[in-house]
């Protein structure tokens, strides 16, 4: 070999030398980055874990904030706002009411006639809209406008066909989802918005009365006579059809629970209510905060981006409003660490970008090579063909976030039930809880609506799953969790009903001490 030739050998050994070392390197640096990315999902899963001991430290604190809150005003983050709602549907109801459900991101309209007999629902009828997203933020009178004209133009194709008589009045029932302070059964004022909304000019205001001023300005002959939470609504419906119903959760955009309470154990307005025996009070338990809740984070920084940090903590780390979020979080998170992403793509910066029921789509992915996920990380946040094992960790990342939430809404649950009594354990020292040994045996049906827990079947099993596991195999089989499909919209039919027949339904104001 001449000299040049041997310049040429030793420079091409030098080039593959280097090619090899970079080739190394960028392995080494790849498998460094994939530790990063590993451990970003280990330390969610231990900022998320939800061990049955804490659990039911969390069952604890729910039922004794729920005590403080029926104590004083402000007693708690828990309002427990009284609703006057006493008497829940006995089946006797007849006729044909009109219900209007506003509380997510859709609002529903319906016209219900009830047969005069329990379970007896001969027929409904339901017209869903979007809410525009500029009318969730705009004026009050803008949306109730627009409810009112959607309303008044499903009266008019709804009466055509079946001949209401004219002569009747329509009674309607109002399913308002947001935390209001009732002044009757009938009528409440706006404390605040949740889920997105934000119409300033309405906190504060009487809700009944902005709709029925939108219904008059339409010229509807209608009135409404009944003005509920969506919870008190499932709740109406679930005990419509089984009367051992004693509460009834919310899982969806947002999440509430309202329950049946002994009057007397609503220490904050006790001699003040005229009607004796029991009443539902709307807990409000999407603003349930409790030291045990294991929050992470991205949890932090969620509530500080959100138009209502400090508020509504529990319903941030359960509802459908914002899983999807604490997952682009994650995921966010973990391309800062991993280029496997892609370069760190716009559209995960976007809030809200991943929405909850793309997220239990890649959750519940059951191909093979994980298409769907890869075709909604593409579509969605626009990824490039990301390789498999991403594709499990996104997957782990969903599950990891779902389980804590549907474990946390199990204890919440739970909570209630210990509240009055229904957990085997005899209850909080309220007053007169029934006891242990007669609690035990007590069939007892929690009555549930929402997309979260009906739609999404992982949700939904890791839910009973923990029910049975803080329960215990001894109690679990005597506490039914069962979905109430349009409860809070065929509720509000059912009391706008009820109301009618009992005219006492409803107290007049009371001062809350
Ligand atoms: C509201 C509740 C409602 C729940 C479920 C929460 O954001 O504050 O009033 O019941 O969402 O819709």
């Amino acid at each position: 070999m001449g000299k040049v030739g041997v310049k040429l050998a030793v420079g091409c050994a030098v080039a593959a030398c280097v090619v090899a070392s970079v080739m190394v390197g960028r392995r080494v640096r790849r498998k460094r980055a994939w530790r990063r990315v590993v451990k970003v999902l280990e330390e969610l899963e231990e900022g998320c874990a939800t061990p049955v001991a804490r659990l039911r430290q969390v069952v604890d604190a729910m039922a004794v904030e729920m005590h403080a809150g029926l104590v004083s005003e402000g007693g708690s983050k828990l309002k427990m706002l009284l609703t006057f709602v006493h008497n829940l549907p006995s089946g006797s109801e007849e006729g044909t009411y009109y219900s209007l459900d506003l509380g997510g991101t859709n609002f529903r309209i319906l016209r219900v006639q009830l047969g005069g007999q329990r379970s007896a629902i001969i027929g409904h009828d339901v017209d869903r809209q979007p809410i525009p997203q500029h009318l969730m933020t705009g004026t009050s009178e803008e949306l109730f406008d627009f409810i009112a004209s959607s309303l008044k133009d499903f009266v008019e194709r709804e009466e055509n066909v079946s001949e209401h008589s004219q002569s009747e009045r329509r009674e309607l029932g109002f399913t308002f989802s947001f935390p209001v302070k009732q002044t009757s059964s009938s009528s409440g004022i706006l404390i605040k918005w949740t889920k997105g909304f934000v119409i300033e000019d309405m906190v504060g205001s009487d809700v009944s009365e902005c709709l029925q001023q939108a219904i008059s300005r339409k010229g509807l002959d209608m009135r409404v006579n009944a003005l509920i939470n969506d919870t008190v609504g499932t709740l109406a419906l679930g005990h419509y059809h089984d009367e051992d119903t004693v509460a009834a959760v919310i899982i969806g955009t947002g999440t509430n629970a309202c329950y049946l309470e002994r009057a007397d154990a609503i220490i904050k307005c006790q001699g003040l209510l005229t009607t004796p025996g029991d009443m539902v009070v709307n807990m409000e338990w999407g603003n349930f905060w409790s030291s045990h809740l294991p929050r992470t984070s991205y949890d932090i920084d969620l509530d500080a981006d959100s138009p209502n940090p400090n508020d509504q903590g529990f319903e941030k780390m359960i509802s459908g409003m914002y899983l999807g979020d604490i997952v682009r979080r994650v995921i966010l998170r973990m391309s800062e660490e991993l280029d496997v992403f892609g370069p760190v793509s716009s559209k995960l910066q976007v809030p809200f970008i991943l929405r909850t029921p793309l997220m239990a789509a890649m959750h519940e992915d059951d191909t093979p090579d994980l298409r769907e996920v890869a075709q909604i990380l593409r579509e969605t946040l626009e990824f490039p063909d990301i390789p498999q094992n991403v594709r499990k960790l996104v997957v782990r990342v969903c599950d990891v976030v779902t389980r804590r939430a549907a474990r946390l809404a199990a204890a919440g649950i739970v909570g209630i039930l210990k509240k009055i009594g229904r957990d085997g354990s005899g209850g909080i020292a309220s007053g007169k809880n029934e006891g242990a040994s007669q609690s035990k045996m007590r069939r007892t049906v929690v009555a549930v609506e929402g997309g979260l827990y009906t739609n999404y079947t992982l949700f939904r099993e890791y839910l009973n799953e923990a029910m049975t596991q803080i329960l215990g195999e001894e109690i679990a089989p005597s506490v039914i969790v069962k979905v109430m499909e349009d409860g809070s919209g065929i509720g509000a039919a059912l009391l706008a009903a009820a109301a009618a027949s009992h005219s006492t339904s409803s107290v007049d104001t009371v001062q809350i001490l």
